[in-house]
């Protein structure tokens, strides 16, 4: 069992940092990786040919392994949006055919289906969250609803695992054998799961999964990564950059034009990927997560948030069972008339970091966090209901 790894990050003790579904905090080990990474450019002439590649190579051999993939399927994207526009990039859906997206899903796996969508007559189909007020009800009417809208006109399915407002788990399974059944492109946002909750691309064989690198990975900020399945294997990039082209490594062919691409998903790799500075903290920040594993950090947070529940609830908040949700990604929703302002205040009065968004509280625990940080969250509850 995964013990609390507040001490490998650098918190400050008086904040309680609850968010990392916002941004996960920078680990000694990788703030290490990066002051080392800042200072080798101090000695450029040190930087070989070979460093443009290996370092890439580690971050989708480390990847790969943590999804149950191929590191030869792994690209290195700059962001979510950039792998979303690379999956559409190859995706042709035609006048009549739809592409399946949820309600209130995050903007980067939405804006470019509306794109794809006005370009190509093909509709975007959202899933609406069904109402209700019992919890368990609401997120297996959603399942059945997500199904539903999945048929012989879908072209494109485009969801995440979970919420990443309130961490609703979807029913990948299901929806991935009704994507096979109709021939629909399955392309999986993992951005507010992968890391903390297991996934395999070999068990679920999505035809993308595409996530960022700054939350449940660890990693900095613009990087992000993306495993992309046999239905692209003849993909085109959206960017035509030298070092994705066949042969590379030798810098001094370089104006000998090639036709052909890196083998696997390199082709879609950033230009200016060998990133020097991010993609070694990127490493480490892969390694940490590999040690801990997916299914530690499930459940330690399941662990660490399971005695506070029923006081949650007994407060007049709605919390959803733990078998509907992530663990480590979870809402609380006000109780009717309750003021949002009142919870805001009794928050920040105990340095309780959380996102707030409408009348719902998103709460994203992780191996840092210890008993303390959810009892200053359950006492700021507790208050703000009682005021
Ligand atoms: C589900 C989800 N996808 C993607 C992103 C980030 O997207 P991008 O890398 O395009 O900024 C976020 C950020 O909060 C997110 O929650």
């Amino acid at each position: 069992m995964l013990s609390c790894q507040k001490s490998s990050f650098s918190l400050d003790p008086d904040v309680h940092y609850l968010n990392c579904a916002y941004m996960s905090p920078l680990s000694k080990r990788v703030e290490e990786a990066g002051m080392a990474a800042v200072r080798g450019k101090r000695t450029p002439w040190e930087i070989t040919p070979q460093d443009f590649f290996d370092t890439p190579e580690r971050v989708r051999e480390t990847f790969a392994s943590l999804i149950e993939g191929k590191a030869n399927d792994i690209a290195l994207f700059p962001s979510v949006s950039y792998g979303i526009a690379t999956a559409a990039r190859n995706l042709h859906p035609k006048a009549g055919q739809n592409i399946v997206v949820l309600h209130e899903q995050f903007p980067s796996n939405v804006y470019t289906w509306m794109r794809l969508s006005e370009e190509t007559g093909a509709d975007v189909r959202t899933v609406y969250r069904p109402n209700g007020t019992v919890l368990s009800e609401v997120h297996e009417a959603w399942n059945q609803a997500i199904l539903q809208a999945i048929d012989a006109s879908t072209a494109v399915v485009a969801i995440p695992i979970v919420h990443w407002a309130d961490g609703t788990r979807f029913d990948l399974e299901a929806i991935q054998h009704r994507c096979h059944r109709f021939g629909a492109a399955l392309i999986v946002d993992g951005t507010q799961s992968i890391g903390a909750l297991p996934f395999s691309v070999s068990a679920l064989r999505p035809d993308a999964l595409i996530t960022a690198g700054y939350k449940w990975l660890f990693g900095p900020y613009s990087c992000a990564l993306g495993w992309m399945g046999p239905r692209f294997a003849e993909g085109f990039p959206i960017e035509e950059n030298w070092i994705n082209r066949k042969g590379s490594e030798q810098f001094a062919g370089l104006v000998d034009y090639e036709s052909d691409y890196q083998p696997g998903a390199r082709r879609f790799d950033v230009g200016e990927k060998s990133n020097f500075i991010l993609m070694p903290m990127l490493l480490a920040a892969l390694q940490e997560v590999s040690q801990w594993t997916p299914e530690a950090v499930q459940e330690y947070t399941g662990r660490l948030v399971a005695p506070f529940e029923d006081r949650i609830r007994e407060a007049g908040y709605q919390l959803a069972p733990a078998s509907t949700r992530g663990a480590h990604l979870f809402g609380i929703r006000l109780a009717q008339g309750q003021s949002v302002a009142g919870v805001r205040q009794a928050l920040s009065e105990r340095n309780v970091s959380v996102s707030v968004r409408g009348n719902a509280i998103r709460i994203a625990p992780h191996v840092y966090n210890d008993e303390a940080d959810m009892q200053a969250l359950v006492d700021a509850l507790e208050s703000a209901a009682a005021a």
